[in-house]
């Protein structure tokens, strides 16, 4: 049967190469589990499972593997080993010895992402002889924030309605639960927010919290536990309380019940994510309160368990008004946080979206990444679409997550030079490396659906696993995983793999390119797909197009230098240098930072019109190089994920051709140039 996209990467087809096959099988021909739990058995199955797919044999589970040689040992346990010793809680070492594999973890939980490791080693073709692997997760807590409401709808989600059927929990238990939670432990995903940000205070009533707890059951067994997105002001809304003031005692005492309630019914309970006085959610500032204020109460109540606080730093009042004129979305978040550095409670992460604004195309790295050394920072990534076409076209992340990552703050000041080795990059503050924090994380907005194959776009899936990949380690470069995934997912035949791989890597700068190329940004409004960057209407400025691109008739962009908002100054001085000459900022940030006139001749030798109308027509036309290099490798992949691909290239094209022409008709009306010759004639 064609194949509908439903087991994700995690497919176990037949290993068409029968030697190999059979190499492998030697090695294979017991699983040994030494302990019962729940994680050893979901890694014990799942070794049985995906050997028994990809090398068509049944392998027994066996209890103990006494003198046996040729099967696979999965054994956890903290011992004296200088290997043991290099384990973190949930790492995990494939090695061989005695002609056995072993698969060991200081906890069940290391075992079970061995065993995945193990499984993606013969979904990879790469040996399983002379093994010796080694990985730690390099951030703790690795999430996934579902932005799923209570009537089933999901907030910017493109591949169908919410996985949970609330309707249904908690006595039916939907048996896609448990493929989600695998899919996620074969990453290493170890944590889920199941509810919108955007909370509705019925999660924590006891009928939804019955709900959240059978859910909770279910993931168990693949160590991802559930966390809940609060509404803040519940204590009023569903506590009959007058107040959800932080400070106030009853507030306080309803939290720390409500805490109560939850770890009887989920003794393993992640904690709370809080979006508070963002967007016109209420929060502690509604009462005269800070951030830290409200979060730190939330981290009283949680104080006797081991649950965190995650506080999203995405917030921003209306700019551009009559009282703010000169104001920067940009500047906001540090502006609200910057003096809050060091008064959080200890078991509180505040969670930063990558970029200053929102999930752009390409942003530069939100600047409290260098400038709060005493707050544990949780970086926030967008899986699903939002600003990056739906379900229709194909961008790969890992590239946008990299380039993030990646990025040296210079929080310690001018370092010893290579990037790599500064050790004040993103990923540095991120992983607790830097600042020496103990709780870290990662969190990727999920853009999972009911779809039955999960993500809407096929190739989409690749993101979340992407996403999950860099959660465990930062350091795999967006090729390695692209390869891996794509081996494990839609072919092994190397051309085909090269060919698909290169689309995927190149797709991001692609769609740039027609979309917000030299640094511009948020060309759209209401449902974030279509292009209104004429848009100059809204009930605030700063949820206008012309507020973030700033076209007149002199040029275009956004002046955040000295002369302009001065959000550079947000940056440590080195990145300020980088990006605050017009000069010299490399094109992809250019617009972001500066205003540049129109006839202005760049570092690649056109004036900014003729360079944004290149970028606009060649972003075009390579979605039908796009198209050309999946073509190609139509004999290699599933004919439904062929055809499925296909045609939302299709979309992808005209949709492209829609974005180029829109921007470059309407900055025509102010550079008031013509459109340069090469690109004059009609697709
Ligand atoms: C974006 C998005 C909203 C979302 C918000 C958030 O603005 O469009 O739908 O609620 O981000 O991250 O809180």
């Amino acid at each position: 049967p064609p194949d509908d996209g439903y087991r994700l990467w995690l497919k176990y087809d037949l290993i068409k190469d029968v030697s190999k096959r059979e190499t492998y099988a030697r090695s294979v021909q017991f699983i040994a589990v030494n302990g019962t739990s729940q994680m050893l058995k979901s890694a014990a199955d799942e070794l049985q499972t995906g050997l028994q797919g990809l090398l068509g044999k049944s392998i027994p589970i066996i209890a103990s593997a006494g003198a046996r040689k040729g099967g696979i040992i999965l054994t956890a346990g903290n011992g004296p080993t200088v290997e043991q010793q290099a384990l973190n809680a949930e790492g995990y070492q494939i090695t061989n010895r005695s002609d056995n594999i072993i698969i060991k973890g200081k906890t069940d939980a290391g075992v079970l992402y061995g065993a995945f490791a193990l499984l993606r080693q013969f979904q990879t073709l790469q040996p399983v002889t002379a093994l010796s692997l080694t990985s730690n997760p390099k951030v703790r807590y690795r999430m996934l924030n579902h932005w799923d409401n209570p009537n089933g709808t999901i907030e910017r989600g493109y591949a169908g309605e919410t996985l949970w059927k609330w309707y249904e929990l908690p006595e039916r238990i939907d048996p896609r639960y448990r493929d989600y939670a695998r899919a996620n432990a074969s990453l290493g995903i170890n944590g889920t927010v199941v509810n919108n940000v955007n909370a509705s205070a019925r999660f924590l009533t006891g009928e939804y919290l019955a709900k959240v707890a059978a859910l909770a059951t279910a993931f168990r067994p693949y160590g991802v536990k559930v966390y809940l997105s609060v509404y803040f002001p519940a204590p009023k809304v569903i506590g009959g309380l007058k107040t959800a003031d932080p400070l106030d005692p009853e507030v306080r005492s309803w939290w720390a019940n409500k805490a109560k309630e939850i770890y009887g019914l989920i003794p393993d309970f992640g904690g709370f994510l809080v979006k508070a006085n963002s967007e016109g959610e209420p929060g502690p500032q509604d009462y005269g309160r800070t951030h830290a204020d409200g979060a730190n109460m939330l981290a009283a109540a949680l104080a006797p368990y081991d649950g965190v606080v995650m506080w999203r730093a995405f917030v921003y009042k209306a700019a551009g008004t009559p009282d703010r004129p000169k104001a920067d979305r940009f500047t906001a978040a540090y502006e609200e946080f910057g003096d809050l550095d060091g008064k959080f409670d200890k078991k509180v992460i505040v969670q930063v979206k990558n970029g200053p604004i929102d999930f752009q195309p390409r942003e530069p790295f939100s600047p409290l990444f260098g400038k709060m050394p005493k707050t544990p920072l949780s970086i926030e990534f967008q899986l699903t679409q939002e600003y990056l076409g739906f379900a229709t076209h194909l961008v790969y992340e890992a590239p946008i997550f990299k380039e993030c990552l990646d990025t040296d703050t210079y929080a310690k000041g001018a370092s010893s030079g290579a990037k790599s080795a500064s050790g004040t990059t993103v990923a540095n503050v991120v992983d607790g490396s830097l600042h020496g924090y103990a709780l870290t994380a990662m969190a990727g907005v999920a853009n999972t659906g009911s779809d039955r194959n999960w993500t809407g776009h096929p190739m989409a899936q690749a993101n979340w696993y992407a996403f999950g990949r860099l959660a465990w380690d930062h350091t795999l470069s967006s090729e390695a995983i692209a390869n891996e995934w794509i081996n494990m997912t839609l072919t092994n035949e190397p051309q085909a793999v090269k060919r698909i791989a290169d689309l995927m890597l190149k797709s991001r700068e692609i769609y740039v390119n027609y979309n917000t190329p030299l640094g511009l940004s948020r060309p759209w409004t209401g449902v974030h797909f279509a292009p209104e960057p004429w848009q100059n209407k809204s009930s605030r400025p700063d949820w206008t197009a012309i507020y973030y691109h700033r076209a007149d008739s002199l040029g275009l962009g956004y002046d955040r230098t000295s002369t302009g908002s001065n959000a550079l100054a947000q940056y440590n001085p080195e990145v300020q240098q980088r990006w605050n000459n017009p000069e010299t900022c490399p094109l992809p940030y250019l617009l972001w930072f500066h205003h540049v006139p129109w006839t202005k001749k760049l570092s690649t030798g056109r004036t900014l019109w003729d360079e944004l109308c290149t970028r606009f027509y060649t972003g075009a036309n390579s979605v039908r190089w796009m198209q050309q290099q999946w073509a190609l490798v139509k004999n290699n992949v599933d004919p439904g994920t062929y055809a499925d691909v296909a045609a939302r290239l299709e979309t992808q094209h005209k949709e492209a051709i829609w974005w180029r022409d829109a921007w470059v008709l309407y900055l025509q009306e102010f550079a008031r140039q013509p459109i340069p010759a090469p690109y004059k004639k009609p697709d």
